[in-house]
């Protein structure tokens, strides 16, 4: 299947990664507020190897965290898309929707107007029975995207993520999930 690079939403580009998104990139993946619900705050190195992951991700797979760029002004604004779930869970192998703003551009919407333009390649060009997403217990802001989009709370899906130490304080995960008949219902409802 051809690979999905270039995607557009109402005041969105969604978009390849460039190396001048760099310095924003990092500049957000340092910021403690961004990264309140993350294990650490990422230095630039490790900014520019998550770039690098995530081109991989679509060269291998053909779709994966787009880069967001505002219509209005241009400015790279963060990520959002579709990537494989990275590690074994009861709920793998799956395919995850997350995201990731900068602070400035937060309680705009543009977390869920991305995140809707994602579920539709999931569901419309990539064929997929359904897509998840997870986060840490605490983290709403990241749970209100998960509900705006149509996405439900799966009750015996929270879980434990094996990437964080026993113990840590973002380790337990709530799980939401969507299948293909309920993102139709939700563009029809
Ligand atoms: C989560 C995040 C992407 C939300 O971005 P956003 O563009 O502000 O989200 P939206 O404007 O699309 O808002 C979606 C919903 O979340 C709500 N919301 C957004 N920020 C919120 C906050 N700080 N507290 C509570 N609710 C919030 C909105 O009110 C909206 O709910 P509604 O549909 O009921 O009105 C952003 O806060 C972020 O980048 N956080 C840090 C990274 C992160 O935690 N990523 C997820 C890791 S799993």
């Amino acid at each position: 299947m051809k690979p999905i690079l270039e995607l557009e939403s109402a005041r969105l580009l969604m978009r390849p990664w460039r190396d001048e998104d760099l310095p924003e990139f990092a500049a957000m993946s340092a910021d403690p507020q961004v990264m309140r619900y993350f294990p650490a705050l990422l230095s630039r190195l490790e900014s520019a190897a998550l770039i690098g992951r995530i081109r991989g991700h679509f060269n291998e797979y053909g779709f994966g965290l787009w880069a967001l760029e505002r219509k209005d002004t241009g400015a790279f604004i963060g990520f959002t898309g579709l990537a494989n779930v990275s590690f074994d869970a009861p709920f793998t192998p799956a395919v995850e929707i997350g995201w990731r703003l900068a602070r400035r551009h937060w309680g705009l919407g543009f977390a869920s107007e991305a995140a809707w333009t994602s579920l539709r390649v999931a569901f419309g060009q990539l064929n997929l029975d359904e897509v998840v997403s997870f986060t840490a217990q605490c983290n709403l802001p990241s749970e209100k995207v998960m509900q705006a989009i149509g996405m439900q709370r799966d009750p015996w899906g929270d879980f434990d993520h094996p990437r964080l130490p026993r113990g840590h304080e973002l380790e337990r995960q709530v799980l939401y999930r969507i299948n293909r008949d309920q993102w139709r219902e939700t563009l029809h409802g």
